[in-house]
């Protein structure tokens, strides 16, 4: 307070700032918590089909973050993943016939554009068996337009026939804003730099928006697969038989365009963990 009132002798604009923060902050301690209620969170960079209302959901103490990789096969963290309030899973990643392994309950499902077709093609699964499942899908503006996007409109359609079923989209700002804190956090711009950004990647910024504190399953660090040693497993634990999880990333990682930068963005996840409670279990990442 002392600091304040110097400051205010010299800027009167300063000093009604000030106030005004030092009010902000003091008064959030002064009412009893309430934190027997469920907090609930809008978030406005997903929009949902087909009327454009934003996400909406209490928020999730603890988040479990199943990657879709081979990692997973034999991990036996079923029961442990079935355990975190709100499961997050990746594009068409199924739990039916993995489920001592992945778990079984998805509260929220990220997909890509480009695994939309495949979403599609087992609406049995998807949107009858999984009608808990939350789906939120993220394109460029030409696949998710809401007048043209040929996405979109196939999105729709699967809305129509089964109505139950939850689907989102990403909104073209929030697209953007991923696109930023990816430019921020390397320096590079995202398009310019001939990447795309993963479905991990569109993952991770939902969990930290909606998750007080997250688990991440089955994700390797930056330094996984140039280490000596790690049987190879498949890139995606319900794909067998074809490219290993690390010639994978290598690969994409080396491309010059159209690539994932997967290993870029672990790098960026693990500076994200040392600030936020985001742990890393099977391969852990250490502490
Ligand atoms: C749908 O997905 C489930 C779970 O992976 C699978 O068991 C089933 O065979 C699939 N059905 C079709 C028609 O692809
Ligand atoms: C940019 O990165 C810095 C440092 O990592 C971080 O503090 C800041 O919140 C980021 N801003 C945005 C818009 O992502």
């Amino acid at each position: 307070m002392k600091i304040l009132v110097r400051l205010c002798a010299g800027s009167l604009l300063l000093c009604v700032i000030l106030w005004l923060c030092w009010i902000k902050t003091n008064t959030r301690e002064l009412p009893v918590k309430l934190s027997f209620l469920p907090r609930t969170v809008q978030l406005w960079g997903y929009s949902r089909l087909p009327d454009g209302e934003p996400l909406i959901r209490s928020s999730c103490e603890t988040c479990a973050v199943v990657s879709s990789s081979g990692q997973m096969l034999s991990s036996g963290l079923g029961h442990q993943i079935d355990q975190a309030k709100c499961i997050l899973r990746m594009n068409v990643a199924p739990t039916l016939g993995y489920e001592s392994d992945v778990g079984s309950r998805s509260t929220l499902r990220v997909v890509s554009h480009t695994s939309v077709p495949l979403l599609l093609r087992n609406q049995t699964y998807f949107f009858q068996q999984s009608q808990d499942t939350a789906y939120v899908i993220w394109g460029p503006p030409r696949q998710m337009n809401i007048d043209s996007g040929i996405t979109y409109r196939a999105l729709l359609q699967a809305k129509g026939r089964h109505p139950g079923v939850q689907i989102y989209t990403l909104t073209q700002n929030m697209m953007v804003h991923c696109d930023q804190i990816f430019q921020n956090e390397t320096g590079k711009n995202r398009a310019m730099s001939g990447a795309f950004l993963s479905t991990g990647w569109f993952t991770m910024i939902l969990a930290m928006e909606l998750c007080d504190e997250i688990t991440v399953y089955g994700m390797v660090s930056e330094n996984y697969c140039r280490e000596q040693s790690h049987p190879p497993v498949p890139y995606h634990y319900y794909e067998k038989g074809r490219l290993d999880e690390c010639s994978m990333y290598m690969m994409h990682e080396r491309a010059l365009r159209g690539a994932h930068r997967f290993i870029t963005e672990k790098a960026i996840f693990s500076r994200w963990a040392s600030r936020k409670r985001i742990h890393f279990s099977h391969p852990s990442w250490g502490s």
